[in-house]
């Protein structure tokens, strides 16, 4: 795992999205995997400043509330509206959400694994962590090995998303989520933080062990994944003097 550590949240912000830009230039069809939540929102806005032709993209999202329907507010299919998908010119028959209204589950989550496999793979994944260690919404104790299935939160992470979700509503218990099965065959991730509350669970996801109590831990396993983190997130980290020197002396950089 690459562990990039830079002053402050604006920097790993700018980080991301130079990575998003960087894959859609070079590789205009690309596949992303996009994540939602409060880190995600300044990566968004940052490519729309981009000008990047997303007219070959296509993208997959990470995870839904099971039963929030598409025009539903709380909706991640309207958080990527309001923050990306109407404001770039994405083709809407590329943009694959999950459906949280589905009748059939199951046929739905495989449905969705098939799609990722016909689009040929996940370029690029983006990710943010919960302070549980979560991604995507694999909460702890998830299988490394699962794919896109149905997975109840836990009451921290329903507590934690309440502000993100509107008012007077609650957030679902059930969500459908990629697994962290499908998010290690993506063929690159960066995983996004900032802040000192975040700085216990980076510890543990990348000087912790490879367990499923922490599932951000499993992108130790990941061929090819960056974590770029602030100064803030990065304190527990023991070996940061290491990640630094090892950035800074990055080859061909
Ligand atoms: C949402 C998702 C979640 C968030 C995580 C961090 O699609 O996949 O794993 O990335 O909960 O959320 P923020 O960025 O709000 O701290």
């Amino acid at each position: 795992m690459e562990i990039v550590i830079l002053p402050k949240p604006e920097d790993v912000l700018d980080a991301g999205a130079k990575i998003v830009e960087d894959q859609i230039r070079s590789h205009p069809r690309s596949v992303l995997g996009l994540a939602t939540g409060g880190t995600m929102e300044g990566v968004y806005e940052r490519l729309i400043g981009r000008r990047l032709d997303f007219s070959g993209v296509q993208t997959f999202n990470l995870d839904e509330y099971v039963g929030v329907g598409p025009d539903d507010r709380g909706s991640y299919a309207a958080y990527m509206r309001k923050y990306l998908f109407e404001r770039v010119n994405l083709k809407p028959e590329n943009c694959h959400l999950l459906d949280g209204t589905t009748s059939d589950i199951r046929a739905h989550c495989q449905a969705y694994e098939d799609a990722i496999k016909r689009a040929g793979g996940i370029d690029l994944q983006l990710l943010g962590i919960g302070h549980d260690g979560h991604i995507a919404f694999n909460e702890p104790g998830s299988s490394m090995a699962s794919r896109t299935r149905l997975k109840t939160l836990t009451p921290d992470t329903r507590k934690n998303n309440a502000p993100h979700f509107p008012e007077g509503e609650e957030v679902p218990l059930h969500v459908l989520t990629m697994g962290i099965g499908t998010i290690l065959d993506t063929r690159r991730c960066v995983l996004l933080a900032y802040g000192k509350n975040k700085s216990p669970v980076i510890a543990q996801a990348v000087e912790g062990p490879l367990t499923a109590m922490c599932p951000a831990s499993a992108l130790q396993w990941h061929r090819h994944c960056t974590l770029i983190v602030d100064e803030e997130a990065a304190h527990k980290l023991a070996r940061q003097d290491y990640y630094k020197f090892v950035y800074k002396n990055k080859p061909g950089s």
